[in-house]
């Protein structure tokens, strides 16, 4: 319609100007055609296919034009009208061929800046890789996927009339757009970031914990009947004297599951438990180092398996504060050494102070596993120096003629005895290593120097005592 009427005032201007420029009108182009052309080219003979007659009331040049650029280039080849038909005289050669190309210049050039029918394009698959790359800075190779980019006959692949779209491969772009957004994170601050691997919901250490706590749900529910119900007592002190039982008799641990009715699987539990070293935990040690412990005698046995039982209790008490999960979790903690370093240049004895955990529990122990003397360059263990030294001096001293100084040596000798003794001892007489010694806090221990020493180190541990009479050893 737009073209339609540009056409029209353009033919009214043209009329308006044809005395001066002599652009033909379309009028005399067609009478042109109706003497010359519309004989072969008409509704009924259609030379060519081609039926010239029907644009007599209306050229249609913007619609039909490709029918005019033919008129053209067979007006101008000379190629029509035939050899054989009548030809056209000069003027209406001039008339027709002035008037086609006036008017298919005019159309040009109103259609100039429009590219023409445009081919639907997309990226090929080498462009689609090259591009992500670009946008995310890393080379994911999605397009691997794709279907192949076919070549047109020139050989490229990216020509748009050859770069097909089917309904699968709108399925695979999405695809690829889902498996480049797992690799992508959104952050504050940062906003979207791409990673070489695939992270969030769907990564591999999902899937792993996925699985893991499926398998977890699955054994809980098989376990589930076999296990005690809340209200059901653990019987822990009866496990305990079964695994006493069966280390001091030798009696199987089946027939003591089936004397004393208990399950065989928890008691192979306990077994294990009690005697295992690791993992190292102070929790565990309050019940195992307890039950190894144990005297033989059975009735002072179960008087003390009675005692852990009912400190085992103790710990998961929700009305204390401290009890249960996190204070298990403290204690742990605990088992991590506390390393004390001080210069002792000149100095004859130093004073190693020992607090308590300072959480309202009286009565928290320490054990010092080793302490480390610098003297000259070297370092030695400091148990290791008393023991030898002590020696030494008792020699010393028993020697005849005796030395000059024969005091000095006894009362240095008495000053280390005093020091030897509390080796190997425990606040609350458990055994310990000869090696370890054992305060109960608040405390102060007074360590006699080695002459000539410039260093100290102290490893000490912190277990806190949570009965009265159950703290644990640690080894
Ligand atoms: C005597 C009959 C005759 C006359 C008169 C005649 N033509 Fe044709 N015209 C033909 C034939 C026959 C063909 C088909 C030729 C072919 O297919 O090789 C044809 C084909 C054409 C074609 C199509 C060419 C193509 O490439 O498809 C055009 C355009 C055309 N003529 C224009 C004209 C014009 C304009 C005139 C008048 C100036 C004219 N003809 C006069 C017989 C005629």
């Amino acid at each position: 319609m737009l073209l339609k009427s540009c056409h029209l005032s353009l033919a009214g201007l043209l009329v308006g100007a044809f005395s001066v420029s002599a652009a033909p009108a379309w009028k005399e182009a067609e009478s042109v055609l109706k003497s010359r052309c519309y004989d072969c080219h008409n509704e009924k003979k259609m030379k060519g296919d081609v039926d010239l007659q029907q644009f007599a009331a209306d050229p249609q040049i913007a619609k039909q034009f490709e029918v005019w650029i033919k008129v053209k280039d067979t007006v101008e080849s000379g190629d029509m009208p035939p050899p054989k038909a009548h030809q056209m005289s000069d003027q209406e050669h001039g008339a027709l061929l002035g008037w086609v190309n006036a008017e298919l210049d005019h159309l040009a050039q109103s259609q100039s800046g429009d590219p023409g029918p445009v081919t639907m394009r997309r990226l090929t698959n080498a462009e689609y890789d090259n591009t992500v790359r670009d946008l995310t800075g890393h080379s994911y190779g999605l397009a691997q996927e794709f279907q192949t980019d076919g070549g047109g006959g020139e050989g490229f692949t990216n020509t748009g009339d050859v770069l097909f779209m089917s309904p699968a491969a709108i399925d695979k772009y999405f695809n690829a757009a889902r498996k480049l957004a797992d690799n992508a994170t959104i952050m504050p601050g940062t906003g979207i970031v791409f990673h070489p691997n695939r992270i969030g919901l769907r990564g591999a250490e999902q899937l792993k914990a996925q699985a893991q706590q499926g398998l977890y749900v699955w054994y809980q529910q098989k376990a589930a009947p076999h296990l005690p119900k809340d209200d059901e007592p653990l019987r822990e002190a009866d496990y305990m004297l079964a695994c006493w039982k069966h280390k001091q008799s030798q009696i199987p641990l089946d027939q003591l599951a089936k004397d004393m009715k208990l399950s065989i699987h928890f008691l192979n539990n306990w077994w294990n438990l009690v005697n295992s070293t690791e993992p190292k935990s102070r929790y565990l040690d309050l019940t195992r180092v307890a039950w190894r412990e144990l005297p033989a005698d059975e009735k002072s046995a179960h008087d003390r398996i009675l005692a852990i039982e009912a400190d085992l209790h103790s710990w998961n008490i929700p009305k204390r504060p401290g009890s249960g999960v996190q204070r298990q979790q403290q204690d742990s903690d605990g088992i991590r050494p506390y390393s004390v370093q001080a210069p002792v240049k000149d100095k004859p004895q130093v004073h190693f102070c020992v607090g308590d955990a300072g959480d309202g529990n009286k009565g928290d122990i320490a054990l010092v596993t080793y302490i480390e003397v610098s003297i000259g360059k070297k370092k030695e263990n400091y148990f290791h120096w008393l023991n030898k030294s002590l020696d030494e001096k008792r020699k010393l001293a028993a020697a005849n003629p005796p030395p000059p100084n024969l005091d000095a040596i006894k009362a240095r000798i008495a000053e280390l005895e005093k020091f030897r003794t509390v080796y190997g001892k425990h606040p609350q007489g458990r055994q310990i290593e000869p090696s370890v010694i054992g305060l109960a806090a608040p405390t102060v221990l007074t360590v006699p120097m080695p002459e000539g020493a410039h260093g100290l180190k102290i490893e000490a541990v912190r277990v806190q005592d949570i009965g009265n009479t159950n703290g644990s050893g640690h080894r």
